[in-house]
């Protein structure tokens, strides 16, 4: 098929963009870089051998969008493209909707302008804000506790009105965990700017040196060591996870929601000891404070995704973290 991927210079779409390429798939992706570098994609073609078609544009840019869409005939779009820093957007929130919501908006105009009525977007567990229980299936309530996450929700609801207004519309809405873990090879994983605010690349940055310790926020949640659950998710794993929607998308699916996770959950406490272990260095760490909005404990049901994609994640933590340190030691300052 061929395929438009919004955002696929950036940490999940780079590993997107592989899967898609090794599937045998043609793919153009449209990034404006403000999160990430070309050189991701230099190296997804590098290490496929494939090539990718690439424009370096805002998904804002309504001409600009309108034009890739008259020189291609997409079959499908997947929508990667957004900002994603959760204390960013307390403190910008007209940026977050403008660009995660008006840029949707944008998006799925010139997508029905010229026909194309199959979308994936990435959503987020971030959706369920503090759950009442785990694991978390698909029909918990919905809320959200900051604009990052309003704008998600807001996104849902969106593409729901949109297929309940056509149901030529295919929609799958994949509500993410925690993604972790780089790409076998270590030439492509995350690359944070400045200091990162995810636990993942934090304890990595620790691990090289480049960061003191990690701060640990809080140890007194209802967990099973105090610090917060989550449920870690390997990038490729969940990568795969988007060509199972599309293979679903394939067959009219009309509008569809699946939690990508593991469905185990891990402290911080663990997690860091497993990075000990694949990196064979000590992480120093300190406890905090809690973090203001964290919740203790999140993980996913994912009966629905493995039986209506036939998909499940495959890679534990050892092979997460082991894959996460090999991107972070062979790339210390990233890109
Ligand atoms: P990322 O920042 O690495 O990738 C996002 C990409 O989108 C970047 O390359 C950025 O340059 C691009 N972009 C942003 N705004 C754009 C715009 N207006 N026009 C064109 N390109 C634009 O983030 P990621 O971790 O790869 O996340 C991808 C998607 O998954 C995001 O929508 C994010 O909200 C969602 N998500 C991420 C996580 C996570 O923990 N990483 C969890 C749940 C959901
Ligand atoms: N944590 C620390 N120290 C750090 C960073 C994180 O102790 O320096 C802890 C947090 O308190 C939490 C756990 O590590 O208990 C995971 O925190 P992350 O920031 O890595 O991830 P979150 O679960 O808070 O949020 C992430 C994304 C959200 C997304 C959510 C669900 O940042 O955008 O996963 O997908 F919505």
């Amino acid at each position: 098929m061929n395929i438009l991927i919004t955002g696929g210079a950036g940490y999940i779409g780079s590993h997107a963009c592989l899967e898609f390429l090794n599937a045998g798939h043609q793919i153009t992706v449209v990034d404006n870089l403000s999160n990430s570098k070309f050189e991701s994609l230099k190296r997804v073609e590098r290490i496929t051998g494939k090539q990718i078609q690439f424009y370096e544009t805002d998904i804002l840019e309504r001409v600009k969008l309108n034009e890739i869409f008259s020189k291609n005939k997409f079959d499908a779009v997947i929508h990667f493209a957004g900002l994603k820093a959760v204390g960013e957007s307390t403190k910008k929130p007209l940026e977050y909707f403008q660009n995660n919501v008006c840029g949707t908006i944008n998006l799925c105009e010139i997508m029905k302008k010229h026909d194309v009525k199959n979308i994936i977007f990435s959503s987020s567990a971030t959706v369920y804000g503090d759950p009442e229980s785990v694991p978390i299936a698909e029909a918990f309530p919905l809320s959200a506790t900051n604009p990052y996450g309003r704008s998600k929700l807001m996104i849902e609801e969106i593409l729901r009105d949109l297929y309940r207004s056509d149901e030529k519309w295919n929609v799958v809405l994949l509500r993410y965990f925690n993604p972790v873990g780089a790409h076998k090879s270590g030439k492509i994983g995350e690359n944070p700017n400045g200091i990162p605010n995810n636990l993942m690349p934090y304890i990595s940055q620790v691990a090289i040196g480049k960061r003191k310790n990690l701060q640990i926020f809080g140890d007194d949640y209802p967990t099973k060591d105090g610090t917060g659950v989550r449920d870690y998710i390997h990038v490729v794993d969940l990568a795969v996870g988007h060509l199972k929607a599309l293979r679903k998308i394939k067959d009219n699916s009309g509008l569809k929601i699946y939690n990508l996770g593991t469905g185990n959950g891990y402290s911080v406490l663990e997690m860091v000891k497993a990075f000990e272990k694949a990196s064979h260095r000590k992480i120093d760490y300190k406890i905090i404070a809690r973090r203001s909005g964290d919740i203790a404990e999140c993980f996913a049901d994912v009966s629905l995704a493995n039986k209506e994609l036939n998909w499940k994640a495959k890679r534990n933590i050892d092979e997460m973290c082991a894959d996460a340190w090999r991107w972070q030691s062979k790339n210390l300052n990233g890109y």
